[in-house]
């Protein structure tokens, strides 16, 4: 019998209703995602996409922090929905969650070193003081910390890069095989990025974590991702080997990101502003209603036209 996937996302659907009872609205979120990533070959998967695309959404299905409107999420086979107590304790130390922004995943009145401990308790049952500190040190030696050095410290005392890695320790403790980082350097000094996403490849190669990384950085998404889906509006536009498609992506969606990023490189300011975006707004919803198409290098396109011909408008795009 082959073994059933690491994760298996079913045709994952979320939809929030917002609004009273008549000025109800329906935000389609995540809109019937479906990949699966294998049990034998870690690797890291990017999700990538701009505000608001449903990248968090699905992180917080996967993690079983919100449940699916439809379609179904596996776990090495079993729906992740359908855990409840210890089932669902042990799921949650297999599949562990890094945050974007370190300083507010932990609390600032709490030493460090009692939050990595109160994770060994919980998911290693660790009671005596040995038992708590050890797998804490081994955690923190593999990102390059010790217990020693963060003993007794707050989180403002430590760096943000620091403070990252102590993150990833903890997310270690519980001997993960998937950790899913929410935009885990968007906090980060972009001199501090690579420290962080070179860990995450560490991880995968010698540890055989999977890492499910969201971003919306390109660059890093570039240098560290095995495959990738593209999300625009809760839908995957472009899906598959990460190189090909952010070398040469196919989607209109996919190209103005890259686009943006060049531009967002050459203004070195804040966050992506897609220039352009209007052009690509327009076929938008026809180009989401068409269902993804394999294409070239073992990718899938969204396109409900078999080739793109983004709105031009004189000069633009
Ligand atoms: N709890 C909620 N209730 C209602 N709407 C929600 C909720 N969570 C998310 N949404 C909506 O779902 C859509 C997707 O949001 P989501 O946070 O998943 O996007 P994102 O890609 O993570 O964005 P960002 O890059 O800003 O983190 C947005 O339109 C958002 O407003
Ligand atoms: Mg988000």
């Amino acid at each position: 019998m082959t073994r059933p996937p690491l994760l298996d996302l079913r045709d994952v659907t979320k939809t929030f209703s917002m609004g009273g009872m008549l000025s109800r609205r329906h935000v389609g979120a995540v809109n019937g995602v479906s990949f699966a990533l294998s049990a034998e070959k870690p690797e890291i998967f990017t999700i990538i996409g701009e505000s608001g695309s449903g990248k968090t959404t699905l992180a917080r299905m996967i993690l079983g922090n919100e449940v699916p409107t439809s379609g179904e999420v596996l776990f090495e086979g079993e729906n992740i929905a359908e855990r409840r107590g210890a089932a669902r304790l042990a799921f949650m130390a297999r599949v562990q969650p890094i945050f974007q922004n370190p300083f507010e995943a932990f609390n600032p009145l709490k030493r460090v070193d009692r939050y990595l401990a109160s994770t060994a308790r919980r998911f290693l049952g660790a009671r005596s003081r040995a038992e708590t500190e050890t797998p804490m040190d081994e955690a923190l030696r593999k990102v390059g910390l010790s217990l020693k050095e963060v003993s007794g410290r707050f989180p403002h005392e430590l760096s943000g890069g620091q403070l990252q890695r102590v993150a990833v320790a903890r997310a270690l403790i519980s001997k993960p095989r998937v950790i899913v980082a929410d935009e885990p350097v968007s906090m980060v000094d972009a001199s501090l990025r690579m420290a962080i996403v070179n860990l995450f490849r560490r991880l995968r190669d010698e540890l055989g974590v999977t890492i499910i990384y969201i971003t919306h950085d390109l660059a890093t998404a570039y240098y560290i991702s095995d495959r990738l889906i593209i999300m625009q509006k809760g839908y995957v536009v472009e899906m598959g080997p990460a190189r090909p498609i952010l070398d040469a992506p196919r989607h209109p969606y996919s190209q103005l990101l890259k686009r943006s990023v060049l531009s967002f490189d050459e203004s070195g300011a804040g966050q992506i502003k897609p220039s352009g975006r209007d052009e690509v707004d327009l076929t938008a919803e026809s180009l989401i209603a068409g269902r993804l198409e394999p294409a070239e290098d073992g990718r899938f396109v969204r396109l409900s036209k078999p080739i793109l011909e983004p709105r031009q408008t004189a000069g633009a795009l």
